[in-house]
């Protein structure tokens, strides 16, 4: 589907064109799942910039304004560093951006693991400035609490289980999770500990396949997978990974397009057009009128 924008001068509000579908809801996401059966598997993308957005909306259910923007917009070593001000902000860009996706927003680390109280303050400021419909957070049981304390407060929430990205310093890295009985069994309880909480969907990144099919089977809400399995009940991956911005490529992520060598050659065309005094050429000058 190919859709075009006009900037509207008096808002600078970029204006679709064709008209676009109504935004989904949160409920439409979490409906997707009825009596253990997802029909349609649920299509999620990171995004993290107005432009991103519009291109990625009509081909998305739901677009997560992740904190893997740390490493992929600021080229910071892990998500920990990420604040409350940068998720807003990129949340608020891609808000604007699109009209179609439920529009998610990551809670960065230590902005809602103290306790439900600290997680509600959070969330509302995240909401507020952004206007996305809902927050992520990473973690099982322990947050189920939390989970039940936003949801009964009018803010939905994504759990995320299995490789928890922000827990990097106890995980000691990103290897897949769910190899040992125990950990398997976590992961699975996990969810259903988020399940039972009010999770309207959850995340399950980076485990062994039959240890996401299991959990998928067990939680009435729509698990999305990442590093999982395909009978997840959906599928996220990070924009730029799918997109080939960067060398390296983990296991789980199919390459859609190599998106770095375009831009390696456009780059290169450009230094040689201007060092040959060849740009700007005359169709990108003014000439004085006669
Ligand atoms: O931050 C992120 O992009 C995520 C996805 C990988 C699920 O949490």
């Amino acid at each position: 589907m190919s859709t075009t924008f006009k900037l509207d001068t008096s808002t600078s509000r970029a204006n679709p064109t064709p008209q676009p579908m109504r935004r989904l809801t949160v409920p439409n996401i979490r409906e997707r799942k009825s009596d253990g059966v997802t029909r349609e598997p649920l299509v999620m993308l990171t995004a993290y910039t107005a432009r991103q957005a519009q291109l990625l909306d009509a081909h998305c259910d739901i677009l997560l304004v992740g904190d893997s923007l740390a490493q992929v917009i600021y080229g910071l070593p892990t998500t920990v560093p990420v604040t409350l001000e940068m998720m807003a902000n990129h949340a608020a860009a891609v808000v604007r951006g699109s009209y179609h996706s439920v529009v998610v927003v990551d809670m960065p680390f230590g902005t809602y693991e103290a306790s439900p109280q600290q997680a509600f303050e959070s969330a509302a400021y995240l909401l507020k400035i952004s206007g996305a419909a809902a927050v992520k957070l990473e973690g099982g049981a322990a947050m189920a609490e939390t989970v039940a304390f936003l949801s009964e407060r009018g803010v939905p929430v994504m759990g995320h289980v299995g490789l928890t990205p922000q827990a990097v310093n106890i995980l000691g890295g990103y290897a897949a999770r769910g190899r040992s009985d125990v950990e398997a069994e976590k992961i699975v309880s996990d969810a259903m500990a988020l399940d039972v909480a009010g999770a309207f969907a959850i995340v399950i990144e980076g485990v062994v396949e039959p240890i996401a099919i299991e959990a998928t089977r067990v939680v009435s809400c729509p698990t999305i997978g990442i590093g999982a399995s395909a009978q997840c009940d959906g599928q996220v991956l990070v924009t730029e990974d799918m997109l080939g911005m960067f060398e390296r490529v983990p296991r789980f992520v199919k390459r859609y397009e190599d998106i770095a060598a375009i831009i390696g050659k456009a780059a290169a065309a450009y230094a040689e057009d201007v060092r040959g005094r060849k740009f700007p050429g005359t169709d990108q000058t003014y000439q004085p009128k006669d």
